[in-house]
């Protein structure tokens, strides 16, 4: 009589296959997912943030000097956190002052850039006074004039928040996300991926002393609630 043949696959094998293709799965399934809910999510919601904002919630990020001419440099700034959401066990434990709980947030600075017919960078719109500037008090017109072409851009992809990247290809550079191919030129404008936005800039102003702060807000375009930041 034939010897019956063995199944290659034992059942302890099958198990792991099948808790395999569920997490498989669960991870292609939930980033589209929440693409596609976006606009029925709650979005006044998803649009607030731990981090306290008022008139005096400014923080510093660094100097004018310190952004490069052709391409963007990223900056860490530590913003105050008030746990709104959910339990503030983290917050509790640390032990630490309201304003010592501290989350670090990277922001992408550069100069806006003219954009030439088939996406390649014309000149950069950087101040030319800066070359010889040393870090004395700045007039007006000279606030106004670096306030209106330098980028404070959120490193969080307008997707689903993923921190986006500045690769450099071939001479020219983008802005990356790693999650879904997210792109967004130096400027932080869409070019392509599934972002529904470029990318989001922060509220700004530039000092007499040269010296950038932020606040903890971005630009949202009225009427769009889905581009209300998911993930900052
Ligand atoms: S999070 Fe999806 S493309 Fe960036």
């Amino acid at each position: 009589m034939a010897e019956l043949q063995k199944d290659p696959i034992t059942r302890k094998d099958f198990l792991s296959f099948g808790i395999l293709g569920t997490i498989t799965g669960a991870i292609l399934t939930i980033p589209p997912a929440a693409f596609i809910l976006g606009p029925v999510i709650k979005t006044d919601v998803l649009g607030q943030t731990d981090v306290p904002s008022g008139p005096d919630d400014w923080h510093e990020v660094g100097s004018i000097t310190e952004v490069p001419v052709e391409e963007p440099k990223v900056f860490v700034v530590d913003f105050p956190v008030n746990q709104i959401y959910g339990d503030r066990k983290i917050q509790e434990e640390s032990g630490l002052s309201t304003e010592e709980f501290v989350v670090e947030s990277a922001i992408w600075l550069s100069w806006q850039h003219e954009i030439l017919e088939g996406g390649e960078y014309g000149q950069s719109y950087r101040p030319a006074f800066l070359d010889d500037y040393d870090g004395g008090t700045l007039t007006q017109a000279q606030i106004e004039e670096i306030q209106g072409n330098l980028k404070v851009l959120s490193s969080s992809c307008a997707h689903l928040g993923c921190p986006v990247r500045w690769i450099v290809k071939e001479g020219a550079g983008e802005f990356l996300c790693p999650c879904h191919g997210g792109i967004y030129n130096i400027n932080g404008q869409y070019v392509g991926g599934p972002p529904p936005r470029g990318m989001y800039e922060y509220t700004y102003e530039v000092r007499e002393d040269g010296r950038i702060y932020v606040r903890h807000e971005f630009d949202i375009e009225e009427g769009l609630d889905v581009q209300k930041p998911y993930v900052i």
